[in-house]
């Protein structure tokens, strides 16, 4: 048997930095230590019950509920640990922000502070774990504003309100049934395996590109009496099927990991649907704009796949608050253009003859 000679992630991120001969290697340094923390994840993931990780953190942690009023799974907490310990010491950081924390995390003041802020999701999807089912780490790298680098002062909030287009790089870990490494860092999508012997992530993606056509959706259709007309109409036209106004059939996949189904469409093509919807008037969307829908939507579109808020490209928006919650629709570009058209469209009576949406159906009364 021949060995296949592979790229390690290391090897792929010198190559990348050859575009840019006048780099430290910062950046790079910094990505490896984030690849680190996810490797840890991925061993605290692994050992689940033996590992004592699963369930909710004792009543003696002081924080089981984080600021969005969720209750944080133990690996919720330890990942973000994992996260934090093993990106702060570098000094490539001015600060962090993480969905399991309240306010910006500051690089402790004895280690040297560097020019990137890291944003993340330390594990999503984690109503999974428990089952056994894949969550995953999502994360974004921005460039801190250059009065945080000049001073090196304590970051607040408002240093992190970048858009989206801005991210220096975007990726995440998928801790499914092997371990992967999904990065751009703004030349096209890699995907990496860890090989469990080496404990290296291997380049075995090169090129990861999203199918603009598809026929395969996601949504959580138990919101779907709070969903808005477009999203509506479009559900509808899907289920609809070979003899509706699409004219073929759809499939509908939930895995309730936006990261493993992010994963699924970037393999094989698929639209993805959080939308805004009428459920809680405080909650304009379900997934968080900085660490959740602008990483993985820097990741589509540079797979020359869409991502899109229903109304607007995702990446153009200005974010107002660090877990700003946003609706979000991502994946094959022909669909979410579709969807996009949809929202632009003056409403139309979506009530259509359809099993999902009739007077009478399985989701009404
Ligand atoms: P998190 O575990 O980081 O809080 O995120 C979970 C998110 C996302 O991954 C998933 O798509 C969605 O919540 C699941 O929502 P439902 O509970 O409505 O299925
Ligand atoms: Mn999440
Ligand atoms: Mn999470």
């Amino acid at each position: 048997m021949t060995t296949r000679r592979r790229f390690t992630l290391t090897q792929y991120l010198i190559e990348q930095r050859r575009r840019f001969p006048s780099a430290s290697g910062d950046f790079n340094a910094l990505l490896l230590d984030v690849a680190l923390a996810c490797k840890a994840i991925a061993r605290s993931v692994a050992f689940g019950e033996l590992g004592g990780v699963l369930g909710n953190p004792s009543n003696e942690v002081a924080t089981t509920v984080n600021v969005q009023g969720e209750q944080q799974k133990k690996l919720d907490v330890i990942s973000n640990e994992y996260f934090t310990q093993m990106t702060e010491w570098g000094g490539h950081l001015a600060g962090m922000a993480s969905e399991e924390m309240d306010l910006p995390y500051q690089i402790p003041e004895n280690i040297q502070r560097g020019k990137y802020l890291l944003v993340f999701d330390p594990l999503d999807g984690s109503s999974n774990i428990d089952v056994n089912v894949t969550v995953g780490s999502i994360f974004s790298i921005l460039r801190a504003p250059q009065d945080v680098i000049d001073s090196g002062r304590d970051v607040v909030e408002a240093d992190f309100f970048q858009p989206g287009t801005q991210q220096m790089a975007a990726g995440y870990a998928l801790y499914g049934p092997t371990t992967m490494l999904v990065l751009s860092v703004g030349n096209g999508v890699a995907g990496f395996t860890l090989d469990p012997n080496l404990g290296q992530f291997m380049l075995t993606h090169p090129q990861l590109h999203v199918p603009e056509d598809t026929n395969e959706f996601a949504i959580n259709a138990s919101n779907s009496r709070f969903w808005e007309a477009p999203i509506k109409r479009y559900v509808d036209e899907c289920l609809a099927g070979k003899t509706g106004p699409r004219g073929k059939d759809f499939n509908m996949r939930w895995i309730a990991s936006m990261v493993a189904e992010a994963h699924r469409i970037l393999m094989r093509g698929g639209v993805f649907m959080y939308p805004r919807d009428t459920k809680d008037a405080s909650k304009p969307g379900r997934l968080r704009l900085l660490y959740e829908a602008n990483p993985i939507g820097f990741i589509m579109e540079q797979a020359g796949g869409r991502a899109s808020t229903g109304q607007k490209p995702m990446l153009s928006v200005q974010p107002t608050s660090l877990h700003q919650r946003i609706g979000l629709v991502f994946g094959s570009k022909n669909e979410v253009e579709r969807i996009e058209r949809y929202h632009a469209e003056p409403a139309k009576d979506v009530e259509i003859d359809n099993p999902l949406f009739a007077k009478r159906s399985l989701f009404r009364d």
